[in-house]
């Protein structure tokens, strides 16, 4: 089944200089060219930020990245447009102001870093039926982004989300849980296991696994009931462990052969299985939810399930043996379907396949594969010149998402002449999946996408480093994959160093955060737009306060979400490093900010 529904064919219709919204679904690298206001403090900055279109072609042909995206290439069929010149507004009325007061007057992304900084904190909004987004209120949907007041004033070094719990980790690595899938009468967060210096948590259905700061890894049950009773395992099965802190019930998730020193480093769960890496690069996998046995191959253990499972705990880690000798660098995990990327740039995929999240192309009869297969990305740039390398790999639901760097290598046999650009890296993201809801982020609504599709919007930008004279690649930051939602965040060109430099008069110096964009279903209004459409392609959203931007309103027309890179800031009398990172779960997101 697929729509025919298409966001190209409408914008292919409006001239590219009248795309200025910040809402309108336009793309990070195009603010730089046509958002008036951006534009402007870019000018002012006197950083000069073009952003070419490549093509593979060589450093001659400088495109409008815009131009191609979308399909809307016929408006520059003859020539390339000469760069936008920008024009500076005068300002208005900021006589008397002190240099700060200036510089939040006329920047929204100015204010947005800072009240991130002086008042740090989560944001959240989407579903909110488990009381996760706001739990203090009995809203089922929370339709804006909103303060947890709970969090007000606090870093935190980690935040997931499900629709019924949410699970957070403290800057000092104690666990805190939420929602009603941990109790339905708690009203706010709850630190349960403590005294663990846990720095990074995912979750399953119905567990939350924890990484310990040595490597351990704590695997213990959403449920406050479960986590008082023991939960409803067998004897043989628990381990029953008593912090000295808390009556909690967890066990260890402990692979068995690890070498010496060697040690976990990553954790990635889905609704059933839980991906392990080691400091050797080893990937182990494990059951991760005490209500069902992986049974989709996402595993990656060919021929493992519940009756031939070896003898031992049910969550006992086995390795992924077929990828022995590969040194697997990052995993990803979706609802029932594994990543994993080595060293050297190549991905494997295993798992379910229902709806092409393998990325891979028919076998057709099987509905799952229990044996990672590598991912055949040379094939998606056949044909070109260019040489692909996986960076990360993401995943969520049923979709996966890839980063590539893709390097101008010289053809056998190509004119020397011809050959421009050499070295030069175009940075790509493709998606596979699940395309009903606009997820891939394509522009399309592809019921199942089985051969990854390039998201445009998130490939081959550009952008001139004043600083070295060069053209540089904008990669991503970041990429949050929820259950049928993304965002992600772009990479480059912060500044966060406003009025610290003595030399120029700073009075204009604003500082601005990294672009962010979002993509996917949108039923409970998990973008954050404020509207309840599906949108497949990613576009802004508001500032997440907008209680300030109603203020600020009446002075600019023009403002959008912008994320805090990681800077030193004082936060109550301490000198701490803090960014703001985008959490998209199921159904729900957040922004909060993280050590
Ligand atoms: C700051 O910008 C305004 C116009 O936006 C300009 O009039 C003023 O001269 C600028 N000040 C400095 C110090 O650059
Ligand atoms: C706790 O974890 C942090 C972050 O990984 C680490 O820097 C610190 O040394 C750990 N503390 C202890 C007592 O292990
Ligand atoms: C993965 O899913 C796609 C889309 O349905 C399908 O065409 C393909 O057969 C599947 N791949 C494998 C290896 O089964
Ligand atoms: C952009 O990123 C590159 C490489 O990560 C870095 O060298 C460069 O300084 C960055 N440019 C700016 C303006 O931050
Ligand atoms: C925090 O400390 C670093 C050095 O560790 C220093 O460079 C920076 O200026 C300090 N920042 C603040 C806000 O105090």
């Amino acid at each position: 089944m697929q729509s025919t529904r298409s966001a190209s064919r409408v914008i292919k219709e409006i001239p590219i200089v009248a795309r200025r919204s910040a809402l309108s679904g336009a793309c990070p690298y195009q603010r730089r060219q046509f958002n008036n206001k951006r534009s402007r403090h870019d000018d002012l900055l006197n950083y000069r930020i073009f952003i070419y279109s490549v093509l593979g072609l060589g450093a001659g042909t400088a495109l409008f990245h815009g131009s191609r995206r979308l399909g809307f290439t016929e408006l520059h069929a003859e020539a390339p447009p000469a760069p936008v010149e920008i024009t500076i507004e005068k300002s208005k009325g900021t006589k008397g102001l002190s240099k700060e007061e200036n510089r939040d007057v006329i920047s929204s992304q100015h204010l947005q870093v800072k009240r991130s900084w002086e008042n740090p904190g989560v944001y959240a909004w989407g579903s909110n039926s488990g009381r996760v987004v706001a739990p203090d209120s009995d809203d089922s949907l929370i339709k804006q982004p909103r303060r947890i007041p709970f969090f007000d004033g606090l870093l935190l070094r980690d935040i997931k989300l499900d629709r019924d719990f949410g699970a957070a980790v403290t800057e000092n690595g104690d666990l805190l849980q939420w929602g009603i899938g941990y109790s339905k009468e708690t009203r706010e967060p709850v630190a349960t296991l403590k005294g663990k210096n846990i720095t990074s948590i995912t979750i399953s259905r119905n567990r939350i696994i924890a990484l310990g700061s040595g490597g351990k890894v704590y695997s213990l049950p959403v449920s406050q009931e479960d986590q008082a009773r023991g939960a409803k395992l067998t004897e043989r099965s628990w381990i029953p462990f008593w912090s000295s802190r808390s009556k909690i019930s967890y066990r260890l998730i402990d692979p068995q052969n690890l070498g010496w020193g060697e040690k976990i480093l990553s954790i990635s769960s889905g609704l059933e299985h839980l991906l392990l890496v080691t400091s050797n690069g080893r990937l182990f996998s494990a059951a991760s939810s005490s209500e069902e046995f992986p049974s989709r191959g996402e595993m990656g253990v060919p021929g493992l399930s519940w009756t031939t499972r070896p003898p031992g705990p049910f969550d006992q880690p086995h390795e992924v043996t077929t990828l022995r000798g590969f040194q697997i660098d990052a995993i990803a995990a979706g609802d029932y379907h594994s990543l994993a990327l080595d060293k050297e740039g190549r991905a494997f995929a295993f798992g379910d396949n229902t709806s092409g999240q393998l990325g891979f192309d028919p076998s057709a009869e099987s509905p799952y594969i229990d044996a990672p297969s590598l991912l055949p990305i040379s094939r998606l740039y056949s044909g070109t010149n260019l040489s692909p390398r996986v960076t990360s790999v993401s995943a969520g639901g049923a979709n996966s998402f890839f980063t590539i760097d893709a390097t101008r290598v010289a053809q056998p046999g190509e004119d020397s002449n011809q050959r421009i650009g050499l070295g030069r890296i175009t940075a790509d993201t493709w998606a596979c999946g699940q395309g009903i809801l606009g997820t891939l982020g394509t522009g399309r609504w592809t019921h199942i996408q089985g051969t990854p599709v390039k998201l445009k919007a998130l490939s081959g930008l550009f952008e001139w480093d004043e600083t070295d004279n060069t053209v540089i690649p904008i990669r991503l930051k970041r990429l949050s994959v929820g259950s049928t939602h993304a965002s992600a965040t772009m990479d480059n060109v912060t500044h966060v160093r406003a009025g610290t430099s003595s030399s120029t008069d700073s009075r204009n110096d604003t500082n601005w955060g990294a672009d962010v964009v979002w993509w996917g279903g949108n039923e409970y209004y998990q973008l954050g737009t404020g509207k309840r459409n599906n949108v497949a392609v990613p576009g802004y959203i508001a500032p997440l306060d907008s209680v300030a931007e109603k203020e600020r309103a009446k002075r600019t027309e023009e403002h959008r979400f912008q994320i805090t890179p990681r800077h030193r800031v004082n936060i109550g009398g301490r000198n701490v490093s803090m960014e703001q990172r985008v959490e998209c779960g199921r159904m729900v997101s957040a922004v909060y900010s993280g050590v």
